[in-house]
């Protein structure tokens, strides 16, 4: 079954197949270049890689209204709770837990996660197989050398890979992650949403993995993977 990857701008995307779909650190509200509207997203699960206002978004509105099912960090799951949200699967990184569609697990991620002040455990990366692909999504990450551990571990098919510089990798270093994950399409992610983040030329200029098909996708943009 193909997998339709729907990139909502920043760290953000929707991943469909068949009756499943996927949000990962769905950023709407409040994003400048997201074009999706809060309740045109139809989520059976939400992947929230760490606690930071842009990538956190709009999870507890999306959970509330579909009943998605929230995977993430424990302190951020204990927070959810507290919030009213049940659905909840706490996890850590180095951890997998199986779903109805295939399975999630948290990779590390050099970076910092807090919300409202409060701690938020570790930030993470996240590994989501579904329908038979597998997508590595970086979350906010400094490079480390593990990363050719995890794409050999996890074999992903897309790797999206922070690249915006300043509070994570930049183009060039994010283009090393992407030949040590050697993914077979590599989507930079986490540039050009705000003036302090490298820009779109910066991004394409500088991103350039060797043997690695490079995706640069713009907010709304969609594609299947087959
Ligand atoms: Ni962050
Ligand atoms: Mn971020």
């Amino acid at each position: 079954m193909s997998v339709n990857v729907h990139f909502l701008g920043h760290a953000g995307f929707v991943l469909t197949a068949g009756r499943h779909t996927v949000a990962i650190d769905p950023f709407v509200t409040g994003n400048p270049r997201c074009k999706a509207h809060v309740k045109d997203i139809h989520a059976t699960h939400i992947v929230l890689t760490h606690a930071h206002g842009d990538h956190f978004g709009d999870t507890i509105q999306i959970a509330e209204r579909t009943g998605a099912t929230v995977l993430t960090v424990n302190e951020i799951a204990e927070y959810l709770g507290e919030k009213g949200l049940t659905k909840l699967e706490p996890m850590n990184p180095g951890g997998r837990v199986d779903t109805s569609f295939g399975y999630v697990a948290l990779t590390q991620a050099f970076h910092s996660s807090s919300y409202d002040g409060r701690y938020m455990g570790m930030p993470a990366g996240a590994i989501i197989h579904l329908a038979g692909k597998t997508f590595y999504h970086t979350g906010d990450t400094a490079l480390f050398g593990d990363m050719k551990l995890i794409g050999e571990i996890y074999k992903p098919h897309v790797a999206m890979i922070c690249a915006g510089d300043r509070f994570t990798m930049g183009p060039q270093l994010a283009a090393r992650a992407a030949e040590m994950i050697r993914p077979r399409i590599a989507i930079p992610i986490h540039f050009a949403t705000f003036g302090l983040l490298a820009d779109e030329d910066t991004v394409r200029r500088g991103f350039k993995p060797a043997g690695v098909e490079v995706k640069l996708m713009h907010p709304g943009e969609s594609f299947d993977l087959d």
